[in-house]
């Protein structure tokens, strides 16, 4: 009910697809999925996974196109390209909605979630699939969470403990809890998009990172950076998402049949991704390129204390509320 009262309202507001829609009814209804990761990653296969299914099911009623590593837009202009309805469906990091809403900083706190389950209870919980909705002020409807993994930090000398990063330039994503977690430890911060991270670690324009291992290994970060260090300090997740106008004018019946593939393809996808990260892990140890430093429980500590101060900081703009949901879905609870 609720679904087709919103529907209705998005027909209304967005007549033009709707007339789009009818006027062609014979045509298949394409859906570009534009993304910046390289095919070999939990987001890259979910696409694949993604049109697959639809081309089985939806045949001649619905086409999916899928344009990895960047080629079709990248992270400066996919947002904007998915609002405009260039593109129908992207699955930025949640570190990329900051100009749309504050909630989803959630995720890029430091330290909050101790490892990918904990991450998933809280996608799952009420409070976690409100955020879904956030941005639908902005005409983007979250359509559900995937996995990548959690972040090791990775430069040109060993980190081990928070001083060694200090003095040191770090490529973030755009996200101002980002620039905050390595002020914390005297680090300095890039914003860049993805597709240069590469050459800027090669060049020497920046000296570090933080990502999973399957974006280290698939797009051989593991190659300019000497020393990885296993801290698992954050997490980098997906929301699937599309033009809300464009979504809700999909006819019903078709729709319900998309939202039935998304589920099933999110389950495959949060459940591949931590083993697709492990592998990648691997893969890096036996290409010998680079040094991964396991991290003593002290060391560890050391680093959570020196940029846990973030919470704090962002806590009034993301809402108490999140945050408190957020902190009680570890195993161990901690406030
Ligand atoms: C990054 O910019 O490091 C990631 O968000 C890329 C991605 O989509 O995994």
């Amino acid at each position: 009910m609720l679904k087709s009262v919103r529907a209705l309202f998005f027909c209304t507001l967005g007549l033009t697809f709707c007339a789009a829609l009818s006027a062609h009814a014979d045509e298949p209804i394409v859906i570009k999925f534009s993304h910046v990761v390289a095919d070999n990653t939990p987001k890259g296969q979910g696409a694949l996974l993604f049109k697959q299914l639809v081309e089985q099911r939806l045949e001649g009623k619905v086409k999916v196109e899928v344009y990895p590593s960047a080629t079709l837009y990248g992270d400066a202009n996919e947002l904007d390209a998915l609002r405009n309805n260039d593109v129908q469906m992207l699955a930025p990091s949640l570190a990329k909605f900051e100009q749309y809403t504050k909630q989803l900083q959630v995720f890029d706190l430091p330290f909050l979630f101790d490892d990918l389950e904990a991450v998933n209870r809280f996608q799952k919980r009420a409070k976690g699939r409100q955020l879904l909705r956030s941005m639908e002020d902005h005409n983007i409807v979250g359509l559900g969470y995937w996995h990548n993994g959690m972040k090791q930090l990775s430069a040109t000398r060993a980190l081990r403990v928070p001083g060694d990063a200090k003095g040191l330039s770090f490529r973030i994503q755009p996200s101002t809890v980002l620039e905050a977690q390595f002020s914390q430890v005297g680090a300095s911060t890039q914003k860049l998009p993805f597709s240069e991270v590469f050459n800027a670690l090669k060049s020497g324009q920046v000296q570090g990172a933080e990502n999973p291992w399957s974006n280290i290994y698939s797009k051989k970060l593991h190659e300019v950076q000497p020393f990885i260090s296993e801290t698992n300090h954050g997490v980098l997740d997906y929301m699937l998402v599309s033009n809300s106008r464009f979504w809700y004018s999909i006819p019903h019946h078709i729709r319900t049949e998309l939202e039935g593939i998304i589920d099933e393809v999110t389950y495959a996808v949060n459940k591949q991704a931590e083993a697709d990260n492990q592998a990648d892990r691997q893969h890096i140890i036996d290409s010998g390129r680079s040094q991964i430093i396991s991290l003593t429980p002290e060391q560890r500590q050391a680093w959570r204390d020196a940029m846990q101060p973030v919470w704090a900081q962002f806590e009034e703009q993301i809402g108490k509320d999140v945050l408190k949901a957020a902190q009680t879905v570890n195993r161990k609870h901690r406030e």
